[in-house]
């Protein structure tokens, strides 16, 4: 561990000389550039250096360089925190609402809520505080499974001067529908629901979080309900029902429901089609999904990378890849281009075939013209893991580095478990480090498998030494 931090101690200097050689020669930069050296700075200095570091880059806060760096460390909820305090420190700057609710979500994210809510406080001070701020809280609160928390939160509005409203109350319900508690939601809305008149979206909520039981019978209670109360399915809910009804194996029926649309002078969307589309690629009807594909666009809606995706995850069910590279030719020509979902898709199917040379070579084709995501590098990392060639591994973890990407949780810890298989010690530890750095903590399993191997060699310092850490990170946040 000394070792790395005299490394990571030498980085610092390097970048500090490369910093002040910089900001004199171009005193003004544009949010880009500024926020790129901000990340870099981050991200070389995650510690206790990180004050000298951001003071040392000379760039000028503003709200969108904010914004932007928040947005980006995201995943890492005590780095972006203690970057939103050094802002405050800065001149002429004040947060925005936009600042405040990222950098709430990313607390959120690790469980901070104390923080959380001494932020929700100083909001108040500033007057700053609207709706949406308790549906972040609501939402978090409900996806870590505290759902008392969440009820407390949209319960507590009143007492921060913010009337709990409509849109408040749909927070509410889907925030719960939203983590598989839609059993909690529905007893809220029966016992709340004469405070509020219910909307359209109200009811797509319910709907949504029934269809995802999934539990058909009450998903149909609650659209015949809606129609009864006199309220008009719009394109949200008729796109809800066609999912529910596909995902309950009756797509026929889902195919009724868009005639239906139609009939209603509600025109399906191009969504709506990828729904179909999806759902014959699962059941493998790969003519049905070709020509509900062809229909749409004979309907005259023009295709969107979503239902190109659909499409071509149909193909690859099928194992039709020509067709798929047909597709991605196509979508080409029509000037849509892939996104990450599209990669994945395509990975994703190679992999599961055991085709992981094919899927690297698609990987390097499409981030040509897309931006892989977290799921993407996970999927690469744990590949190369799995077919034993580390090296191709830790190379894919240095590409998605030098694309300033901050990984995920999952992203660690299939590229730690890998080194721990391969009884890589001291990386694994490098790693873990960093991991808990930037505020996110590792899995029970991943610190285990880790602890284990260390143990063996009988390093049960370092086991302490990360230990220690982690504990850190819980109970004083603020690494000093
Ligand atoms: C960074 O700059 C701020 C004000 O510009 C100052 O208060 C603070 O002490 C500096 N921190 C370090 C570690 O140099
Ligand atoms: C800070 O704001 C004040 C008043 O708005 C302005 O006069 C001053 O030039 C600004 N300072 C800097 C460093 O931008």
């Amino acid at each position: 561990m000394l070792k790395i931090c005299h490394q990571r101690k030498i980085l610092l200097c390097k970048w500090v000389l490369f910093a002040k050689a910089y900001s004199t020669n171009q005193p003004v930069l544009d949010v880009g550039d500024a926020t790129k050296m901000v990340c870099k700075a981050m991200m070389s200095c995650p510690g206790a250096a990180l004050d000298t570091a951001l003071n040392q880059t000379g760039v000028r806060v503003s709200p969108d360089l904010v914004e932007n760096v928040l947005k980006r460390f995201e995943n890492a909820g005590m780095l972006a925190f203690r970057f939103f305090e050094w802002t405050e420190k800065q001149r002429n700057y004040s947060h925005s609402i936009r600042a405040y609710h990222s950098v709430i979500e990313s607390l959120a994210k690790i469980r901070q809520y104390q923080i959380m809510w001494d932020l929700v406080n100083s909001m108040r001070k500033n007057g700053m505080l609207n709706v949406e701020t308790f549906c972040i809280i609501m939402r978090k609160y409900a996806r870590a499974q505290k759902v008392d928390e969440a009820i407390y939160t949209f319960n507590v509005m009143e007492k921060y001067d913010i009337s709990p409203n409509l849109a408040a109350f749909n927070g509410l319900l889907s925030a719960l529908c939203k983590s598989k508690n839609v059993r909690k939601a529905q007893e809220i809305f029966d016992k709340m629901k004469d405070r509020f008149v219910p909307d359209s979206k109200t009811y797509s909520i319910l709907l949504d979080g029934w269809g995802k039981a999934p539990n058909l019978p009450k998903a149909r209670d609650i659209f015949r309900e809606m129609v009864d109360a006199g309220c008009d399915p719009d394109i949200v809910t008729y796109g809800i029902m066609v999912d529910v009804l596909c995902k309950a194996g009756r797509v026929d029926e889902a195919v009724e429901v868009v005639k239906e649309m139609d009939a209603n002078n509600c025109r399906p969307t191009a969504f709506i089609f990828s729904v179909l589309v999806h759902t014959y690629g699962v059941e493998n009807r790969i003519e049905d999904a070709i020509n509900t594909f062809l229909e749409m666009e004979r309907n005259g809606i023009k295709a969107d990378v979503v239902v190109y995706n659909a499409l071509i995850g149909a193909f690859c069910k099928a194992n039709r890849y020509k067709n798929v590279h047909r597709v991605l030719q196509e979508m080409e020509s029509n000037g849509i281009n892939p996104n990450s979902r599209t990669c994945n898709v395509i990975i994703g199917s190679l992999i599961s075939q055991g085709q992981t040379d094919r899927a690297f070579g698609v990987f390097r084709q499409l981030i040509k013209s897309c931006e892989p995501d977290a799921d993407t590098y996970t999927m690469m990392i744990k590949m190369f893991c799995e077919t034993n060639e580390l090296e191709m591994a830790l190379k894919m973890w240095r590409y998605m580095k030098s694309k300033r990407f901050v990984p995920s949780m999952h992203t660690f810890s299939v590229l730690i478990n890998g080194l721990c298989e391969k009884g890589n010690a001291v990386k694994a530890c490098v790693l873990m480090e960093e991991m808990i750095e930037k505020g996110i903590r590792p899995s029970g399993a991943t610190f285990g498998r880790l602890r284990q191997l260390l143990i063996k060699e009988g390093r049960e310092d370092v086991v302490k030494f990360l230990h220690e850490k982690i504990n850190l990170l819980v109970k004083e946040p603020l690494f000093d």
